[in-house]
């Protein structure tokens, strides 16, 4: 959207009046014209082939996880919420040590509408334990796209755009102490790079002033059993800063 801004300074207050109202009803028209696709940041760079997450602080400020929710299940904002039985906002605790963002929902995730529940999210499960973590007790668990891709194909960077908002208000809700990205969709999208996940992996980075890392999906390391050790090397490595982050985590995983 883009005003033209006339000096008011002198008008007599009539005047200037008229000006701020039509520049209210242009405000109006922009929004009625656009829709959720302003609002959710519509997908324009196409030559840009991994899209911008908005930042926290230019979303809505009463939010809460109930409103997403609810938003997340009557979205409509790209073509995979017309092919979806139920969409996946996640599942897990508010204030989370870690929040862990997988790539989209698979054909169970899809079916339940609750995160990471088939044979890749049982693994995850089984390596979040293995570093005392788990969704019932100090992680939240998402996606990057609510929605199903279908085929599980990987998602469209204009379909990743218009679920970013979901994302980034879950971030400002949960407020999360660590993020996880499982996978490379999850990793590039955060870190807003097309650079693979063997590079990506490994290293605590930043993400908005919060440590992120990333590492293997659980879904390539069923498929390739080589992957299992240096996916131990980058739980562990969130283990140690972790331990640095929480002393009640610290304590209770033998490194304080
Ligand atoms: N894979 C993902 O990336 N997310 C899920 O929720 C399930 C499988």
């Amino acid at each position: 959207m883009h005003f033209d801004t006339p000096d008011t300074r002198n008008l007599p207050l009539k005047a200037e009046q008229k000006i701020r109202l039509v520049r209210f009803l242009e405000l109006i028209g922009d929004y009625l014209r656009d829709g959720h696709a302003q609002q959710h940041g519509a997908y324009t760079g196409m030559d840009d082939p991994v899209p911008v997450l908005p930042v926290a602080e230019t979303l809505p400020r009463a939010d809460s996880l109930e409103v997403l929710e609810a938003e997340v299940r009557e979205c409509q904002a790209c073509p995979l919420g017309r092919n979806r039985i139920k969409a996946v906002p996640g599942e897990g605790v508010l204030r989370p040590l870690v929040l862990v963002i997988g790539e989209g929902p698979g054909a169970e995730e899809d079916a339940s509408g609750r995160p990471f529940v088939g044979r890749a999210g049982q693994l995850l499960d089984r390596m979040l334990d293995a570093v005392g973590l788990s969704r019932e007790q100090n992680c939240f668990i998402a996606n990057v796209v609510k929605c199903r891709p279908p085929n599980n194909r990987d998602p469209q960077p204009e379909e990743i755009a218009a679920c970013a908002p979901f994302l980034a208000r879950q971030l400002a809700i949960l407020k999360p102490r660590m993020i996880l990205c499982a996978g490379r969709v999850a990793a590039q999208t955060l870190l807003h790079t097309s650079e693979g996940i063997g590079r990506l992996r490994g290293q605590v980075t930043e993400y908005q002033d919060l440590p992120l890392l990333a590492t293997y999906h659980p879904s390539a390391i069923l498929r390739d059993e080589s992957l299992k050790r240096p996916a131990w090397e980058d739980l562990k490595a969130l283990r140690a800063r972790l331990a640095v982050l929480d002393a009640g985590y610290a304590r209770d995983q033998g490194e304080a």
